[in-house]
């Protein structure tokens, strides 16, 4: 009833306006057009005929703003049909279907994710030291694929190639870290027995042993789908391993064995480790230093002949290649390693606080080495060389401290 009279209030309203001026209009042609004209008698005519059935038209008149205000007072206690932010009619979607519930669909939607790759490659570059052009290539392939919101496959597919001790592990912790997700680390040569390591990922079939948990990997995808998976000498896993991944890589999901679930891979980035082909690699990244793409071609055709299976390489999105770590970078990671060792017993490094000569002497013990010289050589070191000062240190009370280097031994001494 109140819909059809604001439908008639709102198509009598202008009709009302048009008679409204008609009458001004020939009111003015009255008092100031020639006399006796048609319209001048037509209005004289039509005022008569109006005087001789006044309650008539007072009846007309007062129904007339009845209906006008009616439905003026039924538009103005309407909701709003829009809503200043997007302008969605949400009085029809409240009227006619569930708002909240569609809502929720829309807010579970997989969102496109923008990161700034500035940003995340620098807070990388401070951590993983010497590795620039990787930490730099690694954030713009994040923030890409990312943004990508239809996917059906990993945020990414990571192989970190290179010489043993260069930070690989570490950057895939520092990632995980600098994007706040979840690191889970499997040590790929742990499950290098064909069926049996398969299904402590995976899971294992009904009536097998096992089958009453789920599997290391299919559980933790379940629990959380946004993980970071270090998969650390990928190479060393069962060939049996490698292809339930290449499910996971090409389908999006991984099936758990004991209950068939599909578990959705689509939100977590594989970051795959290897030692293989280093020295091809090594040369390959220097001759291809400018040439990205050029350098991922050819890193692909070395792995392939290290043993890599082809099916497993074509999955792989991108190949980062490490470089062995030389100069002062070497020192870099020590002083890094002093100062985390050092925070590790609860005491604070003074600033500026490791004679350089501690460093030094690193560095030249890490060249005699050579190449085959990895940062855990260089870990254990520094460990054995400062942790029992450090020890005496924190039992002397103290809070600050500086290492010195006295007669080629490393002394922790409490810093003013
Ligand atoms: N480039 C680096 N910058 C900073 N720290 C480093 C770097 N490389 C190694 N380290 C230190 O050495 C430790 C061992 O390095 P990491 O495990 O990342 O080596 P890796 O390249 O994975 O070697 P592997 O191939 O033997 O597994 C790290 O936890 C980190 O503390
Ligand atoms: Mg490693």
């Amino acid at each position: 009833m109140t819909r059809a009279l604001t439908a008639l209030a709102t198509r009598v309203m202008p009709l009302a306006f048009v008679a409204m001026a008609m009458v001004s209009v020939s009111q003015f042609w009255i008092q100031h057009g020639p006399k006796q004209s048609t319209i001048a008698a037509f209005y004289d005519r039509s005022i008569d005929t109006m005087q001789q059935h006044a309650w008539v038209v007072l009846a007309l008149t007062g129904l007339f703003w009845a209906v006008a205000i009616a439905g003026w007072l039924h538009e103005k206690n309407r909701p709003p049909l829009r809503i200043e932010n997007g302008g969605l009619l949400m009085d029809i979607l409240d009227r006619l279907t569930n708002r909240q519930v569609l809502e929720n669909k829309i807010a579970e939607e997989p969102q496109a994710i923008v990161i700034d790759s500035d940003k995340l490659a620098n807070a990388l570059k401070s951590k993983v030291i010497g590795q620039d052009a990787v930490c730099e290539d690694m954030a713009q392939q994040i923030r890409r694929r990312l943004a990508l919101k239809q996917r059906g496959k990993p945020v990414g597919i990571f192989m970190l190639a290179g010489p043993p001790g260069t930070g690989k592990s570490y950057l895939a912790k520092c990632l995980a870290t600098e994007l706040q997700k979840k690191l889970f680390h499997f040590d790929m040569t742990q499950f290098s027995s064909g069926a049996y390591a398969a299904s402590q990922l995976f899971g294992a079939a009904k009536g097998y042993v096992g089958s009453d948990t789920y599997g290391k990997l299919t559980a933790a995808l379940r629990d959380t789908p946004d993980a970071v998976i270090l998969l650390d000498e990928f190479e060393k896993a069962h060939s049996e391993v490698h292809k339930n991944f290449l499910t996971a890589w090409n389908d999006g999901f991984v099936t758990e064995a004991s209950d068939g679930k599909q578990i959705s891979s689509t939100e977590a980035i594989f970051v795959l480790t290897t030692n293989a082909a280093t020295d091809a690699l090594q040369a390959l990244s220097e001759t291809y230093a400018n040439d990205v793409d050029e350098l991922r071609r050819s890193s692909i055709n070395a792995l392939h002949e290290a043993g890599f299976a082809p099916e497993v390489l074509n999955r792989i999105d991108r190949v980062f290649v490490f470089k062995p770590l030389s100069g002062l970078d070497i020192a870099r990671v020590t002083a890094l390693e002093i100062e985390v060792m050092i925070k590790g017993y609860d005491l604070d490094i003074a600033e500026g606080g490791i004679d350089p000569d501690i460093l030094f002497d690193m560095m030249k013990r890490q060249q005699r080495l050579g190449m085959g010289a990895s940062s855990r050589d260089l870990l254990r070191a520094v460990e054995e060389s400062i942790a029992d000062t450090l020890i005496s240190a924190k039992q002397k009370g103290y809070k600050t401290v500086k290492l010195v280097a006295r007669d080629g031994v490393v002394k922790a001494e409490a810093a003013q």
